[in-house]
């Protein structure tokens, strides 16, 4: 008898701290209006820029472009198949930062293997599969822009997937 009563006692008191806890967990998962403030800061809304129109590209001949603003170069490609994030008739357009996320040296475009290529310590970026690095020192993927083409053949940068190098945040 005073064993099962110790036994419950013992399950009460289980019990109540586990929906304790569970409060807790909840309590933490709810944002003070400054955490709901400094989270929409975070989101950006980046530009709408045109950048060429389909007419301007040969495929495999890089041109230069830069998005979201002229601190930030980059690259337009037609590649010729179909890639990653490609848009336009035949799915094979994409663009990249040329800002190395290691250190932010200038890449290169290599058109024999696609890749785009750091004279600073060698990293490479494959840009038909969406800047994955394939080499070297840096820790994150090429940042791509994301593309759309209007009806006209003009084609728009309006995002970009990754942190532009030496910026906190994709803000102009
Ligand atoms: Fe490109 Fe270091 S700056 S690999």
């Amino acid at each position: 008898m005073k064993c099962k009563k110790l036994v419950d006692t013992g399950r009460r008191q289980f019990l109540r701290g586990s929906m304790m806890a569970t409060a807790g967990a909840v309590a933490t998962t709810v944002m003070t209006p400054e955490q709901a403030k400094a989270r929409a800061l975070a989101r950006v809304d980046m530009p709408v820029n045109r950048l060429a129109n389909l007419a301007d590209l040969t495929v495999n001949e890089p041109m230069d472009i830069s998005y979201p603003d002229d601190e930030s170069p980059g690259v337009l490609l037609k590649l010729g198949e179909p890639v990653e994030g490609g848009v336009g008739p035949d799915g094979d357009i994409v663009a990249f930062s040329v800002l190395c996320p290691h250190k932010g040296w200038m890449l290169s475009y290599s058109a024999e293997d696609k890749s785009l290529n750091c004279p600073g310590h060698h990293s490479r970026f494959d840009c038909e599969a969406g800047g994955q690095q394939i080499w070297g020192h840096a820790t994150n993927n090429l940042a791509q822009f994301l593309l759309s083409v209007d009806d006209k053949g003009d084609i728009y940068a309006n995002g970009v997937d990754e942190l532009i190098y030496g910026r906190l945040s994709n803000v102009l």
